[in-house]
This record gives C-alpha cells, structure tokens and sequence, in this order.
C-alpha cells in the first residue's frame, strides 16, 4: 500500500457527504422518508440525525437492519413500511446512474427493500460521488436477488436470458467472507457482469419474468432527482 489511494478515498467521502448535504435540502418538517442503504446513504442518515437531534420531526422507514441500525443510533425515529405504506421521499444512493436517471443498485444487498420504499415514495433523491454517472449501465456488475431454492438453475435461466439478449459475461453467485451473502429478505444475489446494457428496460422486463428471480438492481423510472458531488460541485440532475 503506497497511500496514495488514501486522499483520493477521503475524497470520496467527502463528495458523498456533499451530496447528502444538499438532498438535506429536500427534506421538509413532517416528512414521511425512505433512508436508502450504504456509505452515502449512511452520510445522509448522520446529518439528518444531527438536524433531528435539532428539533426536526419526521418520520423514517429504514431499508436494510445495517440502515435501521445507524438510524437508531443518531436518534431517528423509525417506522415499518406497514406503519406508513406512503412515503413523501426517499434518499438512497446507486452504484450507477445512468440516462434518465436509470439506475443500478444493489451492490450492497439492499435492492429488494430499496426498491419496494422507492416505490411507495412520492420522490426518490439519489445522492452519489460523480464517479457514479455513466453513459450506458453496466460497468458495475448488475445485482440480481433470487431465492434459494435451485439458485444454479435460476443461474443458468439468467444466462439463457442473456444471451438473447445479446449480452455476454459472467453470473457470479455472491459471496461474503466465503459463505454465501444472504439478503436481510433471506435471499441470495447474483451479479451479472453484462458489460453494456443498451436496453435496461427490455433486460428489466426479462428479468422479471424469470422463475427465482425475486427482484433486479435496475431500477428504471424511480429516481427523480440524482444529487452528484464532483470535484467541480454538486450538479442536481433530473428526468
Ligand atoms: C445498496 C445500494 C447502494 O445504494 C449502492 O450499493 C451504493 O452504495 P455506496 O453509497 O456505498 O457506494 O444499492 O443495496
């Protein structure tokens, strides 16, 4: 390790923080909010815990145990997504951001309950460092979440899809610590590394119709608003 990665990572943080400041901005008194998962995620949830701990009442539906964890701790108060089945916002971070604000999440295993509190949201604010933003998804390896139950076979049904599709790569099974990463849900994940996907929507629908699949990382026609912090400033994009 020479150190030179270490300013380029603090950096990072930096920018992750300047994007879940300004989505700061979103929020109104009596909000009801969808707290997204992972590091950007987490930097959203430490300023509007602050805000909170400053007399600002709102209302918040985790969506990972890691997110309803960091949110008990800075003093937020929680409801289940059955308490409040309508949501005003929700801000999440991606691994991606694409045109029109399309999506790819799930690298950190969250993407089914990301994706059912994005869509019980009147809005959803994606906040991100600006290495995020690309021209066409895929770089990052799509997360797929399935069940259990014959996992190689909705495998091998993935890499049939993908094919006629035209796309090509490898479908790994995920795996943390050498055992198999398991979903807060029960499920496991796959990652799909299609390279480009030139048509998220055709692959979305695919996907969909998959037996075992449970639910897919792209999230197309959510996010309406992307909060990016580059090193040139904050950029708010929208569809
Ligand atoms: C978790 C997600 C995260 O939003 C995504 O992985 C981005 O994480 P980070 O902000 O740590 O880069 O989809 O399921």
């Amino acid at each position: 390790m020479t150190g030179e990665g270490e300013p380029m990572a603090a950096n990072s943080e930096a920018l992750k923080r300047a994007a879940a400041a300004r989505a700061l901005e979103e929020v109104k008194p009596g909000m009801r909010l969808g707290l997204g998962t992972g590091s950007t995620a987490n930097a959203f949830v430490e300023l509007l815990g602050e805000r909170v701990r400053g007399g600002l009442d709102v209302r918040c539906v985790p969506t990972s145990e890691a997110t309803a964890a960091l949110a008990g701790q800075v003093g937020l108060t929680l409801a289940t997504l059955d308490d409040m089945p309508e949501l005003d916002l929700t801000v999440d971070g991606a691994d991606e951001i694409g045109p029109d604000l399309a999506l790819i999440k799930g690298g950190g295993g969250a993407l089914l309950r990301e994706k059912i509190v994005a869509a019980a949201s009147g809005a959803m604010v994606v906040i991100a460092d600006a290495a995020k933003l690309v021209g066409t998804l895929g770089r990052f390896p799509l997360p797929i979440e399935i069940v259990p139950f014959g996992a190689e076979a909705t495998r091998r049904a993935v890499l049939r899809l993908a094919e006629a599709q035209g796309l090509k790569g490898e479908v790994r099974l995920r795996t943390r610590d050498g055992h198999v990463f398991v979903t807060d849900g029960g499920h496991f994940i796959l990652d799909a590394g299609f390279g480009a996907i030139p048509d998220p929507a055709a692959l979305a629908c695919g996907l969909a119709g998959i037996a075992g699949v449970v639910e897919h990382g792209l999230f197309i026609g959510l996010a309406t608003k992307a909060i990016v912090a580059g090193d040139g400033g904050v950029q708010v994009l929208t569809r």
